[in-house]
Parts: C-alpha cells; structure tokens; sequence
C-alpha cells in the first residue's frame, strides 16, 4: 500500500495513472475510502472523494461541484481552440442544463428506444450464430463491439456499413485524451479524428433538416422546449457526446458480464432458469465494476469536507466506482451477490442530474446480449486475469479485448 502523508495533504504515492491501478483500482479505493476520504491524488494533485455519502453528496451539490469539470478531460490545453469539443449537457449545471437536458428527454423517448429491440435481438442472434461452441474468440471483436456499433450508429445518423470502423477509431483516439500533453504525432492524429467528426456530425444534420426521418437524430432536431429548440452546433455537440457515452461504457458492461459468468460458473444455469433475475445481474455488474469509475468535478467555492478544504477552482474526481463498494452502502462489497436487497442503489450510472440519459437503452441492450448468449450457450471461459489488458483511461475501467471460449 502507498505511504501517504495524511488525508488533504500531498499524497503524491496514491497514483491513478499506474498499470496496477488501471487493472485493479480496488485496493486504492479501499485506502482512500478508509484513511484519507477527501485527498489529492497523482498525476496532477487532483482531489478524489471515495465515500458513498460523498459521493452522493458532490453529484447532487452542483452550486460546490461543477459539471463544467469535465472540460479538462476534452478541452486539455495541448489541443487546438477549433478540437476543443463541448460535450454539451455533460459540461453544464443547472439551470442551463434542465432546460437542455429537457430537450434531449424529448428525443430519447421509451417509444424510440422499444423500437430498437428488434434490431438488437436479430443482431445478437446473428453473431453468435457466426461462433461455434468449443471456439475460442476475441469477444469484443466478434460480438460487443458490432452488437453495440449497430445500435448507436441507428441513433446517431452513421452509415454503419460505409463509416462505422473508421469512426470507431476515432472514439479510441478521443476517449485517450487526458490533460498531460502526449507526443506530437498523437496530437496529430487526435485533432484530425476530432475534426472529421465535426464534419462528419453536420453532414448528418444538414441531411435530417433536408429529409425527415422517424429517427431519434430528427426528434433530437425537432425537440421544443419553451418554444426553443437546439442549433445545428448544439446538436453536433449531443451527437457527439452520444456516440461517445454510448459506445465504450456498453461493451465494457457487457465484457464485465462475461468475466462475471466465467468466474462464476452458477451463474448462467441460474439465470437461464430465472430469466427475470438478468436486470439484479446487469445491476450488480455496474455497482461491482461500473464502465465509468469517475466524474470529474471543479469546486465552485471552498468546500470544506471531513476537515479537508479543498479550495475553489480545483479539479475534483468524484470515484462513483469506489462509492460502489463501499461497505457503509453495500455490506461485503467485494462479493458479487446478484440477491443485494439495495443493489439498485449503485452509483454506476451516476447519480443526481446528470444520471444517464441511455441507462434504459445501454439495460436493454445488456438484457437481450444476455438471453441471446444464455439460450445458445451453456457455459463460458475467459482468459485468465493476469493476461488481460485494461484501458488505461482516466474515467472508465474495461479491457482492450476479452478472449472468451462458449460451450
Ligand atoms: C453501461 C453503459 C453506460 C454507463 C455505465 C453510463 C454511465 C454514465 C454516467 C456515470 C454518466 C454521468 C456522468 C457525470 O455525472 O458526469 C452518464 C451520463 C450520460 N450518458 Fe451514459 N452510460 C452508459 C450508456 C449510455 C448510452 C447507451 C448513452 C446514449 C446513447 C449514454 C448517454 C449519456 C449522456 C448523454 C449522458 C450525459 C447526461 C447529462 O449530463 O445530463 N450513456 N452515463
């Protein structure tokens, strides 16, 4: 365990940026929730708070805890004025963020996203019918990334056969951007993918404001609140931010539920006989390893918490994963227990007024995964941990890939 100096001093051992870290944070978690709650970590001294009152606390008090935080993961200083992107809703407080996250409510109606089933489930049918029992595949590859691509390209407006794979490069590209500057060729790279995207967005709309569609991009467009509606640039901005939240949290969700099955072998007779036990599974997935750990903060005032100041204008990582296993919320909470009487009280998909918006569609998509892979497929093994490869972003936690075997 790290040596720390105390709780709000400079605890430049706990570091959120180390391979041991991006594969297992738990352990860091547990240190922070226990001896130093409210503490600055590496790189970059910013603060992280663990506990799940806190938690609570700092995703509810937007007038301490503002979304506009967000802004140094997208908007680092290496990148160009025209790249900074503005991920929209996510970066606003109250009240400008009620009014456009009203508009947005208004586009991503159930009725939009029942509509989707069907294409889900076709979908999912059709890929594990292409993996045979016995052979061992990259999950990611053969079944989540094209699962999950199908369904966010239907409702961002991308041409899936013709654009899906180089735009997924591009979100690999921009989900890499942190505030330390990285070499002169990612920068490179990095800008051209955020400008194409750009382009790429406006194409979308200029058609949809030509040609109408029964689609959640031209409700998006015509979504009316207090007689105002969003600009073209607004949109661009909700698109982007859609194809981004939607995408990487999902299949890291549904890679998660692989890992889950495969280390507990009872799972899957169990749930294939209760079938209406696979949303108590898809919750204690994200309150177990939720895709999004943090939420990036910057404090509004001094905020004084468990005698720590953390003074105004600091960043501040709001550790919803480390809230999650917090024995005060969630008694034993590194035993994964699909029976938790509260386990719908996770933090995986935030909480307060930026709550998911695509919770319902990223449950849907996870239930119909798992029914698929459930009625084919007896059983499933995974590569073992210690040969996996975790992500090494700031906010999510997920593997680059997942070699998975079904019987
Ligand atoms: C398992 C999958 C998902 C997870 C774990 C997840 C997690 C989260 C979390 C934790 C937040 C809050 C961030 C914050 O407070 O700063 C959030 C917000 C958001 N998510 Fe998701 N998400 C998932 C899927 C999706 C999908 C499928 C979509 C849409 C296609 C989506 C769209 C959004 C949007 C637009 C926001 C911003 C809401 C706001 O700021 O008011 N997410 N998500």
């Amino acid at each position: 365990m790290p040596e720390v100096t105390g709780a709000g001093g400079s605890t430049d051992a706990i570091r959120i940026d180390t391979p041991e870290y991006h594969h297992n944070p738990f352990p860091t978690y547990k240190l922070l929730r226990e001896q130093y709650p409210v503490c600055r970590v590496e790189p970059g001294g910013i603060w992280m708070i663990s506990r799940f009152e806190d938690v609570q606390f700092a995703l509810k008090r937007h007038d301490l805890f503002s979304s506009a935080g967000v802004e140094v993961m997208i908007k680092p200083d290496w990148i160009r004025e025209e790249c900074k992107r503005d991920l929209f809703v996510l970066l606003k407080d109250p009240p400008e963020h009620t009014r456009y996250r009203a508009m947005i409510n208004k586009a991503f109606v159930a009725r939009v996203i029942n509509a989707l089933q069907p294409l889900m489930l076709d979908n999912a049918q059709l890929l594990l019918q292409q993996i045979a029992a016995g052979e061992s595949v990259e999950f990611l590859g053969r079944f989540a990334y094209p699962y999950i691509g199908k369904v966010i390209t239907r409702i961002t407006g991308i041409d899936e056969e013709q654009d899906w794979e180089e735009m997924r490069v591009w979100l690999e590209l921009v989900e890499k951007i942190t505030p330390m500057r990285p070499d002169d060729d990612f920068i490179e790279r990095v800008e051209a993918a955020i400008l194409r995207q750009h382009s790429y967005f406006e194409a979308v709309i200029r058609d949809r404001r030509a040609s109408p569609r029964d689609d959640l991009v031209t409700r998006l467009m015509e979504a009316d609140v207090g007689g105002e509606r969003l600009t073209d640039l607004e949109m661009r901005n909700a698109l982007e931010l859609m194809v981004g939240a939607g995408f990487h949290t999902t299949t890291h969700l549904l890679t998660h539920a692989m890992m889950q099955l495969a280390r507990q072998p009872g799972l899957m007779p169990q749930l294939r006989a209760a079938p209406d036990l696979i949303p108590a599974f898809i919750d204690e997935l994200l309150r177990f390893d939720a895709p999004v750990h943090l939420a990036p903060r910057r404090t509004v005032q001094d905020v004084c918490m468990h005698g720590v100041r953390i003074p105004k204008g600091e960043m501040v990582m709001v550790a919803m994963g480390a809230a999650n296993r917090d024995p005060a919320a969630f008694p034993d909470p590194d035993n994964f227990d699909i029976t938790r009487p509260n386990l719908r009280q996770h933090m995986g998909f935030g909480y307060g007024d930026h709550t998911c918006i695509g919770s319902a569609l990223a449950r849907m998509e996870a239930r119909i995964a798992l029914q698929t892979i459930l009625a084919r497929f007896e059983r499933v093994s995974c590569a073992p941990d210690e040969e996996l490869h975790w992500v090494e972003t700031v906010t999510t936690h997920g593997v680059h890939s997942l070699p998975v075997t079904f019987q």
